[in-house]
């Protein structure tokens, strides 16, 4: 009983002579978590910056609910309903937790026309993230779990139905990853489908209903997470060189 939300079908990405992307398909279900992994340099933000439209394909097509978006700009995918969060966080410092997610509620998918009604939104996306108790608090007073949390709330504000989250456990210790994926949790609840990038192993098992696997910008393996971590090929490519 599965429905695509996204299909990505042939995708690829040029820069100069190295192909970052190569020939890349898969569906991403409604509902679901798709974990995307692989080593370091593999084309996952690359995969993710053609999704989300800040990076144009070389080749190959997304279609987001049935409709084809490849050729559309990243704004009008936002308010198609794909949201994102980036690997490099770059919130306002001196803005409070509150208007840093109330900006996100003021250009997204959302008719927030005044500060009022994204304000009021903002604290609604807050609630969902966890993060209410800090509302006004400048967002450089919050410590890394914090800024995660700010980080999804800001991808909420534009009311996506899909978010694709690049990387939002790094440099979190075991404690604080547990919260975050407590967060996303309740976020599949709500009836998000979710693309994830992860290197944290334990994230992508607890969290993906299926992984996709990259290496070198090509697809080298796909399905459960049971299965693909303990894939051969996959260990060899991946999980060898990060053992430490
Ligand atoms: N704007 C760019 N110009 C040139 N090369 C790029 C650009 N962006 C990425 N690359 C290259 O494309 C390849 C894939 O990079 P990408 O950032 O997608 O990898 P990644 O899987 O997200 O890695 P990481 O786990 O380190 O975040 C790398 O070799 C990278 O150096
Ligand atoms: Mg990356």
């Amino acid at each position: 009983m599965s429905e695509p939300i996204l299909q990505v079908q042939g995708l690829s990405r040029r820069f100069a002579g190295l192909m970052a992307v190569k020939d890349v398909s898969f569906t991403l279900d409604r509902g679901q978590v798709l974990g995307l992994i692989g080593p370091n340099g593999a084309g996952k933000t690359t995969l993710l910056s053609m999704i989300s439209g800040t990076l144009a394909p070389s080749a190959g097509s997304i279609t987001f609910e049935g409709r084809d978006i490849t050729a559309l700009p990243a704004f009008r995918r936002a308010r198609l309903g794909i949201g994102r969060t980036f690997q490099i966080m770059r919130p306002f410092p001196d803005l409070t937790v509150l208007d840093n997610v109330a900006i996100g509620a003021l250009f997204g998918n959302t008719n927030k026309k005044t500060l009022a009604d994204a304000r009021e939104a903002a604290r609604e996306c807050l609630r969902r993230v966890d993060l209410h108790g800090r509302i006004d608090h400048r967002a450089d007073e919050l410590g890394g779990p914090d800024r995660k949390r700010l980080e999804l709330a800001k991808a909420l504000a534009m009311s996506p139905r899909m978010l694709l989250l690049d990387e939002v456990m790094a440099g979190l210790n075991l404690v604080e990853i547990d919260e975050v994926i407590d967060v996303i949790k309740s976020l599949r609840a709500q009836g998000l489908s979710i693309l994830v990038i992860e290197h944290v192993m334990k994230a992508v098992r607890s969290l993906s209903d299926h992984v996709l696997v990259l290496h070198h910008g090509e697809r080298i393996a796909e399905g459960s997470s049971e299965a693909v971590l303990s894939d051969p090929a996959v260990i060899e490519a991946y999980l060898g060189k990060r053992k430490a």
